[in-house]
């Protein structure tokens, strides 16, 4: 279970200040929608938002022609999600447990979903993730960036920041290889990154 109880309660109280504050793409940085974007435009099946919060990112990607489902352990946002998004199926679930059979899923995307597992979790859910996805199926995630693995009181509860390298590392002992890799450091906001991966096909 890890930190699960912890950030769904959590992120729990705060559903509806988050939705507000985060809970669209407009919110985000054009860089963002324009990755995420042109990422879900590549993907051929069923995609899953895994830690899909409020959801915009699901109706973002189904708006780009993608087949998605969002999950998140967050009732509050599950309910904000299929009223906002009534096209995009979405259920209550954990990235630890994807709750889909083995290759079914053609691209997966967590999107500042990973930022709360402890590094040894994070294992056992990229592991997940290799599971549920085919072969040469792609993987996009977003998260904070910093020379070195920090821990640091996020504003929902506590987060880690990765360098980039050591989740590359992560990454391929889980199943992937890289495709490409962005950083970028907006003034007022910790460092951002996002990591293209696809899982191997042998
Ligand atoms: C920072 S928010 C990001 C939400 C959304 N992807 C976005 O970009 O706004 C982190 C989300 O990950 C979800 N999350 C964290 N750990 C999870 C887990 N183990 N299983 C499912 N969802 C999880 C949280 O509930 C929260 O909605």
């Amino acid at each position: 279970m890890g930190v699960d109880p912890v950030v769904r309660d959590a992120y729990g109280e705060r559903a509806p200040e988050y939705v507000d504050l985060f809970g669209s793409v407009e919110a985000a940085h054009a860089e963002d929608r324009r990755l995420i974007g042109e990422w879900a435009r590549t993907i051929d099946g069923p995609v899953l938002d895994a830690g899909c919060g409020p959801g915009h990112w699901s109706g973002y990607m189904a708006d780009n022609g993608a087949e998605v489902e969002g999950i998140d352990l967050v009732r509050a946002f599950i309910t904000h999600a299929r009223a906002r998004f009534p096209e995009v199926p979405f259920r209550v679930g954990s990235l630890r447990n994807l709750g889909v059979s083995e290759g079914r899923l053609a691209g997966i995307l967590a999107w500042y979903s990973l930022i709360h597992l402890e590094p040894e979790d994070l294992t056992v859910v990229l592991r997940e993730f290799a599971r549920a996805l085919a072969p040469g199926g792609g993987l996009l995630v977003g998260f904070f960036v910093s020379p070195e693995l920090r821990r640091f009181p996020h504003a929902v509860t506590d987060a880690y920041s990765w360098p980039v390298g050591e989740l590359v590392e992560l990454l391929g002992a889980a199943g992937f290889s890289l495709v490409e890799s962005h950083t970028r450091t907006d003034s007022g906001h910790r460092p951002h990154g996002a990591i293209v991966a696809r899982r191997n096909r042998g």
